[in-house]
C-alpha cells in the first residue's frame, strides 16, 4: 500500500499544554516530510480556525493570532467528526483539554478510524465503561483509529509506555508506588524537608497557589482525586478493574470546615486556622526521624489502592524529590528487589506537550 501523502491534526484546546503542543507539531512537520502534518483544525471552547478544503491553518505563532481573531464557532464533536472523515487523509485528534465532553467522544472517533492522542485524564479514569468502550474500539480492527495518552500520567515521564511494556512482556507488576501530583510534591517538599523545619502549612499553599503550581482553587487538588484519577489508569493498565477514582480510600487534605466555602481565596483566607492539623502529623513524623509525603500506591497481589500521607525514612528516595517532581516505582517479579523507578518533573507545558507529540509518532508509526 502507498504511504498516506498527508495526516490531519486536529487539535481541541490550545492552554499551556496546547500552545507548547503547536510549538512542536511546527518542528515536528519541518523535521518530518513525509506523510505531511497538517494542522487542519484547532479550537478552544469559545472559537475555531478550520478551512472547508482541510487546508494548513498555520504554523503556531500565527495560528494562535488566527485563532484569537477567529469568529467561528467550534464544531460539535459530531461535526468535527463529519468534517474529518470526510477528507481522504487519515486524521489525528489531539485533544488537549480537560473535559469531560470531549474524552466521552473518543469511542465514536476511534470507531471512524481517527486515532486520538491526549494528556486527559477523563476517558481512562472515570467510569469503566468508557473505558472498555474506548479499549475495545481502539486499534481493533483494520481500519479503528488508535488512542494514546502517555502524559496523562507523570507529565511526559515514561510512565504508562514503561508499565504496558512490562505487562506486554509477561512481566508480573506486584506494586506501583510513588508520588503522582507535582503540586503535593511541591507542597512537601517544602512543608517538611528532609533538612530545616519548613513553612507553614497554610503559607506553603499560598505560596504554591502565587507560583502556579495548583489549581486555581488548590482544593481541587488537595483532595487528592487528581492522584486517585492517575492511579486508577495505572491499576487499570496493570490488570485491575477499577470501578472509578472513588472507589478506593482517597484521604482529602482539605479541612471538613473548608470544604463548602464558597472560593478558593476564601478557603486560603481560613486555612491558617487549620495549621495546627498537618503541624501534628508533621511532629509524629519527625519523632520517628521521618518525613510525611503524599503518596498513592497499588499491592496488586491484595488488589488495594490507596491515596493519602505516609511517612519515609529522610533517606527514602521519595523523602529527597525535589520541587515538584514525580517518583514512581515500579515492582516487578523480573526487577526484582530493585524496582523500575521514573522520576523527574512530573508537570508543565513543555514536558506535558512532549508526551502527547511522541504518543503522535506512535500514532504516525501505526497508519
Ligand atoms: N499543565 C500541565 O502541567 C499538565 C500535566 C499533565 C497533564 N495535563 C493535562 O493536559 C490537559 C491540558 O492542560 P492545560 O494545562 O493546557 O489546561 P488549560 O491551560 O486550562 O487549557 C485548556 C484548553 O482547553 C480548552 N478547552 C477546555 N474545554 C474545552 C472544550 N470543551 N472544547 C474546546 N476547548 C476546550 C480551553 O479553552 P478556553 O480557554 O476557551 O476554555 C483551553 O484552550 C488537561 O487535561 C491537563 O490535566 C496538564
Amino acid at each position: 500500500m502507498a504511504p498516506a501523502r498527508q495526516v490531519l491534526v486536529a487539535v481541541i484546546g490550545a492552554g499551556g499544554v496546547g500552545k507548547c503542543f503547536l510549538s512542536q507539531l511546527e518542528f515536528l512537520a519541518k523535521k518530518r516530510p513525509s506523510p505531511k502534518l497538517v494542522l487542519s483544525y484547532i479550537c478552544t471552547s469559545k472559537k475555531a480556525v478550520y478551512n472547508d478544503d482541510y487546508s494548513d491553518v498555520g504554523l503556531s505563532s500565527d495560528v494562535l493570532s488566527t485563532l484569537a481573531s477567529s469568529s467561528k464557532a467550534p464544531l460539535s464533536l459530531p461535526k468535527l467528526l463529519d468534517y474529518l472523515v470526510k477528507s481522504d487523509s487519515k486524521a489525528v485528534l489531539i485533544d488537549n483539554t480537560s473535559s469531560q465532553d470531549v474524552a466521552d467522544a473518543y469511542p465514536m472517533f476511534l470507531a471512524r478510524g481517527i486515532s486520538v492522542v491526549t494528556p486527559n485524564k477523563k476517558a481512562f479514569s472515570g467510569s469503566r465503561q468508557l473505558w472498555i468502550d474506548i479499549f475495545n474500539v481502539s486499534g481493533a480492527y483494520p481500519g479503528a483509529g488508535h488512542v494514546f495518552h502517555e502524559s496523562s500520567v507523570g507529565a511526559g515521564l515514561p510512565v504508562i509506555s514503561t508499565l504496558k511494556d512490562l505487562v506486554q512482556t509477561g512481566d508480573e507488576v506486584t506494586k506501583i508506588e510513588g508520588v503522582f501530583s507535582g503540586t503535593m510534591s511541591f507542597l512537601f517538599n517544602s512543608f517538611a524537608p528532609t533538612s530545616g523545619s519548613g513553612g507553614k502549612w497554610s503559607e506553603e499553599v499560598k505560596k504554591a497557589k502565587e507560583l502556579g503550581y495548583t489549581e486555581p482553587d488548590p482544593r481541587d487538588d488537595l483532595n487528592g482525586l487528581d492522584v486517585a484519577r492517575k492511579l486508577t489508569i495505572l491499576g487499570r493498565l496493570a490488570g485491575l478493574p477499577i470501578e472509578s477514582p472513588t472507589s478506593f480510600p482517597v484521604q482529602s487534605l482539605i479541612p471538613k470546615e473548608l470544604e463548602s466555602v464558597a472560593s478558593g481565596d476564601e478557603f486560603l483566607q481560613k486555612l491558617p486556622e487549620f495549621d495546627s492539623q498537618m503541624e501534628e502529623i508533621k511532629t509524629a513524623a519527625e519523632k520517628e526521624g521521618k518525613v510525611v509525603r503524599f503518596v498513592g500506591s497499588i499491592d496488586m497481589a491484595t488488589k488495594e489502592v490507596k491515596v493519602g500521607l505516609e511517612k519515609f525514612d529522610r533517606s527514602h528516595p521519595i523523602a529527597g524529590l525535589k520541587g515538584s517532581n514525580n517518583m514512581i516505582s515500579f515492582y516487578t517479579k523480573r526487577y526484582g528487589d530493585s524496582p523500575l523507578i521514573i522520576q523527574g518533573a512530573g508537570a508543565g507545558g513543555e514536558v506535558t506537550a512532549m508526551g502527547v507529540t511522541s504518543d503522535l509518532l506512535k500514532v504516525l508509526a501505526q497508519i
